[in-house]
């Protein structure tokens, strides 16, 4: 890709894709935007656990509870001797609700950047399920996913890609995911939770939660550079904002600066206005039609979706 050259020379002293090279790239263009991927450190992993108890939060129990309602349903479309691929750093959680619930599930390929993450997964899931064969994939599932034939005598293929993890791309980005997604998964399924739209003040409580959690998290991303780059953010500069929009349909999340402020990252001095914002995240909400015409535009064929009573939250069932 061709860059600005003021940007680039910024930018060539660090590893491309690296935490450092995105974050000086925020700072050189206008709007300052950088990959919600950094969250998850460590400490961000754990403030994300935390938002998923908040009661604001509704995703994580709503999803769970549709997943839990709808086990046999999900078993039965999956059949015997599946083989489950989940994109991402799933929460284990999720994943035994099928485990449980599936005839003899044969093969578990939790695909994820992180090989740490992997690794643990892997261990607990092999100690709990001995019958499984557990295959973690190290690689980035926004890239081309290569998953190769399954052994003889594996059922279904069925993906999952729970927690509405696809809200955090583009819609453009969404519908190339899920078009390699369906290339990958051929003659099986996805199994995917999407958050829905809905009134606008559940939407902001949920992002603006009252014990400030979201906003930690939001924050961590600064204490992340400072621990990691050696960036020496003030953290009580910086305030959390969170807002829906509800012609893009989508929550964006800023850190906003208090003040008129220099920020030094990886040795360049960048000028922040009182104001000006950091973009960290966008989580788009979706219709049930709305996502299962994505689904089909990248080659799926919808099957049941599943909502809770009070429409927060939807599971689809998508043929691949
Ligand atoms: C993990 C992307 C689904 O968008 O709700 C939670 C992340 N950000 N609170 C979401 C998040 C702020 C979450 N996803």
């Amino acid at each position: 890709m061709l860059m600005p050259t003021a940007r680039h020379q910024l930018v060539a002293e660090v590893p491309q894709g690296s935490f450092a090279h995105d974050l000086a790239s925020a700072f050189a263009q206008q709007p300052h935007t950088i990959s919600p991927k950094y969250f998850y450190d460590e400490a961000g992993s754990q403030l994300f656990d935390r938002i998923c108890e908040l009661p604001e939060y509704y995703p994580t129990r709503t999803e769970v509870g549709i997943l839990q309602e709808r086990a046999l349903d999900i078993a039965a479309l999956a059949g015997p001797r599946a083989e489950i691929v989940e994109f991402g750093a799933g929460s284990l959680r999720k994943v035994r609700l099928l485990l449980d619930a599936f005839d003899r599930p044969s093969r578990y390929l939790p695909i994820d950047i992180s090989g740490e993450y992997l690794a643990h997964a892997a261990a607990a899931l092999r100690h709990e399920y001995p019958a499984l064969d557990v295959h973690p994939v190290v690689t980035d599932f926004t890239q081309r996913i290569q998953l190769g034939t399954s052994p003889s005598g594996t059922g279904m293929r069925v993906g999952f890609f729970p927690g509405s993890t696809i809200g955090n791309f583009t819609p453009q980005e969404a519908l190339q995911f899920l078009a390699g997604a369906a290339q990958a998964l051929r003659g099986g399924a996805l199994l995917l939770g999407a958050d829905l739209v809905k009134d606008p003040a559940l939407l902001h409580a949920a992002y603006n939660d009252s014990q400030g959690v979201t906003a930690a998290f939001n924050l961590n991303l600064l204490a992340r550079a400072n621990r990691e780059l050696g960036t020496g953010f003030e953290l009580d500069r910086f305030a959390h904002y969170a807002f829906y929009h509800p012609v893009q349909q989508r929550i964006e999340m800023h850190l906003v600066s208090r003040c008129r402020q220099v920020v030094d990252v990886c040795g360049r001095q960048s000028e922040f206005d009182e104001g000006e914002t950091l973009h960290t995240e966008n989580s788009y909400k979706f219709t049930v039609d709305g996502l299962r015409a994505v689904a089909i535009r990248a080659g799926f064929r919808p099957g049941p979706a599943w909502t809770d009573p009070d429409r927060l939250f939807s599971v689809h069932w998508l043929w691949a």
